[in-house]
């Protein structure tokens, strides 16, 4: 079985082809992605019309190349698979568009897929996937959530954040130093030149007992540091409140993922979602794990961010396990899924 899948819910256009295997793990073909992120730096965050517009320009020439570089005949395709949602509704329309399109051409069947579920399974691409069960940390830029996974489609939310998702603190809090936008990679490049001792941002519901998450008093605090320091504000400082506000963010996501470990007494961790890709998330994680004898399991760092690998990949794991893909499903998408 191979799957052609379309990712466009936010500013990437991703496309790409997998195939099943035996294992139950599908093999990447082929995938092509196209960032948005040049265009929508000039104003500071995506602009959801020119998303979808530029999704429009670009889906039809990846899925060509993504086709050649597997050496794929389109006809050869057996299911379309796209991203119904989450998303922005307009850039959602335009995957779905294409890919129902693409399936009624070709008189094949097409499948939904839930964006974080792509996340959440796209370590099962890397050289060493996990096994079930495991205890995913999800931190992409709209969601920030802890699951216990037992295997495809059986999910266990254990906590998620009340507020705003970790990557959009990254975001907000890089917003508010002046820097440009996604936030996350540069305020972490700056963070490097940091001292994170100079500030103490907080650390809200570290000690609540649960496995949920609030982001949103830190962007507050980083507010109130950038606002008191006002015109005066030097690199130095932006680089110190970068620090601390990775460090705050850091040190909440891995005491969290521990805690869920503890509570559920699994010995493996997947992390998933944008925020994955952050080397200090990466380089605790792996230090906390390794003292308890826990594995972790990322992404490729490539797919960590939005792509159209992890969506084929969803849906060629969910067909295999039993769903039935759809002749109907159409326009369908689901922007606040
Ligand atoms: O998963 P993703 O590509 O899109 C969503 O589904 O939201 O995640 C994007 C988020 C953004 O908030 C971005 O700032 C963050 O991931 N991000 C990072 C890094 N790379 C991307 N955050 C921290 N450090 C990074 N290196
Ligand atoms: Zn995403």
């Amino acid at each position: 079985m191979k799957v052609l899948g379309v990712e466009s819910s936010c500013d990437e256009t991703g496309v790409a082809v997998v195939e099943a295997t035996p294992t139950g793990v599908p093999k990447l073909r082929a995938h092509a992605l196209h960032s948005q992120i040049d265009m929508h730096q000039a104003y500071g965050g995506v602009v959801p019309e020119l998303a979808s517009r530029d999704h429009i320009r670009r889906v039809v020439p990846l899925t060509r190349q993504v086709l050649a570089e597997a050496g794929v005949d389109l006809a050869e395709i057996d299911v379309v698979a796209f991203t119904r949602g989450p998303g922005l509704a307009g850039a959602l329309l335009v995957g779905a568009g294409v890919a129902c399109s693409l399936a009624a051409a070709l008189g094949k069947p097409v499948f939904g897929v839930h964006h974080l579920e792509g996340h959440l399974l796209s370590p099962f691409l890397a050289s060493d996937p996990p096994e079930f069960p495991f205890v995913a940390l999800l931190v992409s830029g709209g969601h920030t959530q802890l699951m216990r996974v037992d295997d495809v489609g059986q999910y266990e939310l254990l906590g998620e954040s009340i507020d705003d998702a970790a990557g959009e603190a990254f975001d907000k809090s890089a917003k508010l130093l002046g820097l440009g936008y996604p936030g996350g990679p540069v305020l972490a490049r700056l963070a490097a030149f940091g001292d994170a001792s100079a500030y103490s941002l907080p650390r809200p519901l570290l000690h609540s007992g649960n496995l949920d998450f609030s982001f949103a008093g830190l962007k507050t605090a980083v507010r109130t540091q950038v606002l008191k320091l006002g015109t005066n504000v030097c690199e130095q400082d932006k680089a110190n409140i970068a620090a601390a506000t990775q460090e705050a963010i850091v040190d909440v996501l891995v005491r969290k993922s521990i805690a869920a470990l503890k509570q559920t007494g699994l010995r493996r961790l997947v992390v998933a979602g944008g925020v994955g890709a952050n080397t200090m998330l990466r380089e605790q994680l792996n230090a906390q794990c390794a003292k308890r004898q826990v594995r972790v399991h990322y992404p490729e760092l490539a797919l960590c961010t939005d792509n159209g690998a992890m969506i084929a990949l969803a849906a060629a794991m969910r067909l295999q396990r039993g769903a039935v893909p759809g002749f109907d499903q159409g326009f369908d998408v689901r922007p606040r899924w």
